[in-house]
């Protein structure tokens, strides 16, 4: 028989390391910089459609498929219907990739929280990141170690490891009832300070007219989709994990809306902290903010940022807070993904919570390490996050939404799951999202990504690159579900009754 599962003690626990990884890197360094260049205040409008019609439903059926089939993203489809556990394999192999370069970023966070004491970069942070630090060199798979990558990849690494064998009450929930609310004050601390820069209010204005005709440009509510899907950590078994590790009773849909709404305020509140920050170093540049480049992703964060540091009075104090908060924010998330392919072994192989932590830690860590930090590990991030992210999320959303609703018609029963355990009831609408909207318009988004990626290429890169990196990290993708579904399970993986019985 299946041992008992591990468990949150609490719904606060469970809450807290939900947001811990909803909010991540997505917030502070994606968000602002999606909004700006797809409509800026406009964006509002496709981004909460996304977060109300595909979103929160997305996030409502992975928390009941967790936890009505109390299993890692595998077995909980495999208790579902025996046909779905690739599927289940898939998500794994999703946050398996993820989780190796998603570390690297962490990191350099990491890193540059040490840098900000004696503000390191000096007048040039560009060539400080890309050349003194990252040592970027071709685009070729074996580049050289660089040992100030190295260093704080290991320390994220044993830090992560250490947390995940303690196991899920005791390492990752008693971490972030700790991290989270820490991380929210700091970064309130910070976006206020951004506030009262001079140029601020240039920044937000920047940031919030409205530009109305974005709305009828189709990729503006692509933009939204992708963000709302990354930012939620959703569709890649992370919240089907999460929710497996709760008790029977459970309430499962005001948890999903206060880890939403927490996570959207988070992303809001770096959007004006950011565009304050971009603000001032406009104006300090004595240039109009459209012409300031680097407004999102790694550059914002470790190019533009630092130039602003350096600009500001007290800026190392700053440094040290935002780049601690980055750090928090990526662990806390890293913690979550690596814990998707943890359980997912612990429930297939019948390893212990401790033994799967380190196995997949180490595992992952050195791959990583290889991949990550050399000279060419920016560039290979890149690709590989263009690829794992925006196609394999979205596949993986469409695959489960339509086996669900179109194929299987789990829909109803779903959705009497979530009604049965839940104070706040999910109405017919629910069924409407997922079982029509969401599937056609994620399904768009798939074609349409991966129309534009095998046309036009990525980034000008050489094509035996992207079959590598790109395309070739799709195949890993597929193959390991269905080599992973072959092998057999240590324990009858139907022996249970699903919740309520
Ligand atoms: N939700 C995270 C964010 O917004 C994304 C993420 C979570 C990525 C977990 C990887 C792992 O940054
Ligand atoms: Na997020």
């Amino acid at each position: 028989t299946q041992p008992p599962r591990e468990q949150w003690t609490g719904q606060v626990g469970f809450i807290l390391s939900a947001i811990g990884s909803a909010v991540g890197l997505g917030n502070i360094w994606r968000f602002p910089g999606v909004a700006y260049e797809n409509g800026g205040g406009a964006f509002l409008v496709p981004y909460l459609i996304a977060l109300l019609t595909a979103g929160i439903p997305i996030l409502l059926l992975d928390y009941a498929i967790g936890h009505r089939f109390r299993g890692s993203a595998p077995l909980a489809f495999r208790r579902l219907h025996r046909g779905l556990e690739p599927l289940g394999w898939l998500q794994v192999a999703i946050s398996f990739v993820i989780t190796v370069y998603y570390a690297a970023i962490i990191a350099w966070a990491l890193s540059f929280m040490v840098f900000s004491v004696n503000l390191a970069w000096g007048e040039d942070a560009q060539s400080f990141f890309l050349a003194d630090y990252l040592q970027v060199g071709d685009p070729t798979l074996t580049g050289a170690f660089v040992p100030g990558v190295l260093i704080p990849m290991i320390i994220v690494w044993v830090a992560a490891i250490a947390v995940l064998a303690r196991g899920v009450a005791k390492g990752l929930q008693r971490l972030n009832v700790i991290a989270i609310p820490l991380l929210l004050v700091v970064f309130l601390a910070i976006v206020v300070r951004a506030l009262f820069l001079e140029g601020a209010m240039d920044g937000l204005n920047a940031l919030f007219t409205p530009d109305w005709g974005a709305l009828g440009d189709p990729g503006v509510w692509v933009a939204a989709y992708g963000q709302v899907f990354f930012s939620l950590s959703i569709a890649f078994g992370i919240m089907i994990t999460y929710s497996s590790y709760r008790r029977r009773r459970s309430n499962l849909t005001s948890p999903g809306l206060v880890v939403a709404f927490a996570n959207s305020s988070f992303e809001i509140l770096a959007g004006i902290g950011v565009f304050a920050a971009l603000g001032f170093l406009a104006a300090a540049q004595g240039v109009g903010i459209s012409e300031l480049e680097g407004i999102s992703g790694p550059i914002l964060s470790f190019v533009t940022f630092p130039t602003i540091i350096a600009e500001m009075p007290g800026g190392a104090i700053f440094g040290v807070l935002f780049f601690g908060a980055l750090t928090v924010a990526g662990f806390t998330s890293l913690l979550s993904i690596l814990q998707v392919t943890s359980s997912a072994l612990q429930d297939k192989f019948g390893w212990s919570p401790r033994a799967a932590a380190v196995r997949v830690g180490v595992v992952s860590a050195v791959i990583s390490l290889a991949l990550f930090s050399t000279t060419s590990g920016l560039l290979a991030l890149d690709t590989a996050d263009q690829w794992s992210n925006n196609i394999g999320i979205v596949a993986s959303a469409v695959a489960m939404t339509v086996a669900l609703f179109w194929v299987l018609r789990q829909g109803e029963t779903l959705r009497a799951h979530l009604n049965a355990v839940s104070t706040v009831r999910v109405g017919r609408w629910w069924m409407w999202c997922l079982g029509l909207l969401t599937p056609l318009v994620l399904g768009y988004m798939l074609i349409s990504r991966l129309w534009t990626l095998a046309t036009q290429g990525y980034e000008g890169l050489p094509t035996w690159y992207l079959l590598t990196l790109g395309w070739g990290v799709v195949a890993f993708l597929v193959v390991a579900a269905f080599v992973m579904t072959a092998i057999r399970w240590r324990r009858d993986p139907d022996d249970f009754t699903p919740w309520p019985a």
